[in-house]
């Protein structure tokens, strides 16, 4: 049983008790630390929790709990770390790690000297389908993935810290794209290091510092691109999405919207559809079960079975400065307008690893480009000679 600190009261902290309070009854928030006490008191009348914090330190050092779990604004996540680092608790922490990768290595630097256990709450690589689509990658039944695109997009977050980039660390890229790269870390292989980004980012439409829309490229050192979208203007809801083409194969994912659940209501609903939706009147999209299609169910589960059995959790610290240090280089590269080297303090991964293959001999003289069936049922062949580099092609059965 894990005996919780959940540090804010805010949305990511409703849905995190949700889930744990959902999951494995034998997990239990024990304590919440809010700023204000009316604030904890109605957090905790509302999931049943036995004590309210005001002090962010007595919470962590409390002797009654094990477990930090930090849903607090990004500007307060190295400060909630070190504390729980200290104070010897496994420490958990929601997205972003850090405001950027100075922060997050200070973070990580922290845990692993106090030897706590922790844990990286990247949900979205826990949702059934990725996890599904991870057993897939992980089997070759894509062969080598070589480009992997994420798309996080929505009309923006849902308080005011997250529109001060001082506060925030930046805007949608802090924010989304954290979790498209993890995503696509995930799918092109973790252990394959990330060598080189370029960012393109704008402010289109909202009155702040901050980027509101951005695209990245991110190229890692077998060759393999990610790609990620992010928004905070998008209209429509809460678009979650995901492809990946490998060598083999290929794979697209709708995670939220438009996952094949579409009500119309004349008549409307009222109030709360899914998270950022904007109608809930007309098409409506609504998710069948909200914690577990985002992952919250699934990560909880891997951190909470990690701790007990002390095994490593699928996503931890290290893997949240991995993600800063190529938003970093993203900010970098929007500044530049050139492609930006990922700077690693701390690489554990593979290391000098060559450039996939593209080469697939057909026979002793040519390499094999393609095959395709025509409409008239013949089946082309395009080949590259080896001896003269030059493509021909061939017909099979004609
Ligand atoms: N899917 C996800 O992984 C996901 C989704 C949403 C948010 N998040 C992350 O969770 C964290 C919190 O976001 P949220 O959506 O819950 O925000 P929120 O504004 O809904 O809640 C933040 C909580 O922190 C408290 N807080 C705000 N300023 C504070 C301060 N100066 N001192 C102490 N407490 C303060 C608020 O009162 C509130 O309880 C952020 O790091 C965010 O990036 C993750």
């Amino acid at each position: 049983m894990r005996k919780i600190a959940m540090l804010g009261s805010g949305f990511i902290a409703d849905f995190y008790t949700m889930s744990i309070h959902g999951l494995r009854s034998r997990d239990k928030v024990i304590s919440v630390y809010a700023r204000s006490q009316e604030k904890g008191e109605k957090f905790a009348r509302k999931w049943n929790i036995p004590k309210v914090f005001t002090d962010m330190a007595a919470a962590i050092y409390d002797s009654d709990i094990d477990t930090v779990v930090i849903g607090l604004p990004n500007f307060l996540h190295k400060e909630a770390v070190l504390l729980a680092a200290e104070a010897g608790k496994a420490v958990l922490c929601t997205k972003p790690l850090g405001m950027n990768a100075k922060d997050a290595k200070e973070i990580l630097d922290a845990v692993e000297k106090a030897g706590v256990f922790h844990g990286y709450l990247e949900d979205l690589v826990y949702t059934p389908k990725t996890q599904k689509a991870l057993q897939y990658i992980r089997s070759g039944a894509l062969g080598t993935p070589m480009w992997a695109r994420s798309r996080e997009t929505h009309p923006g977050p849902h308080s005011d810290w997250f529109w001060d980039s001082n506060l925030s660390g930046g805007g949608a890229i802090i924010d989304l794209a954290c979790h498209c790269i993890e995503i696509t870390r995930n799918y092109i292989g973790k252990d394959i290091r990330p060598v080189e980004v370029v960012c393109w980012a704008d402010t289109l439409m909202k009155p702040i510092e901050a980027e509101d829309n951005a695209v990245g490229l991110i190229r890692y050192e077998n060759g393999a691109l990610a790609q990620f979208e992010v928004s905070w203007t998008f209209r429509g809801g809460l678009d979650l999405r995901d492809e990946v083409s490998g060598t083999e194969g290929s794979m697209r994912l709708d995670n939220f919207l438009r996952t094949g659940f579409e009500i119309f209501t004349a008549a409307g609903s009222e109030g709360y559809v899914s998270e950022k939706s904007e109608a809930d009147k007309g098409w409506i999209f609504p998710v069948g079960d909200e914690v577990h299609e985002l992952g919250y169910n699934n990560m909880f589960a891997d951190m909470f079975d990690a701790i007990e059995n002390g095994t490593a959790c699928q996503e931890t610290f290290y893997d949240g400065y991995i993600v800063n240090a190529i938003m970093d280089a993203c900010y970098k590269s929007v500044k530049t307008k050139r492609w930006e080297p990922v700077e690693l303090e701390i690489w554990r991964g593979k290391t000098n690893v060559a450039k996939m293959s593209t080469l697939k001999d057909y026979d002793e003289h040519h390499w094999f480009v393609k095959e395709e069936v025509m409409p008239d049922g013949s089946v082309k062949i395009i080949l590259k000679e080896k001896s003269s580099n030059k493509i021909v092609q061939r017909w099979k059965n004609f």
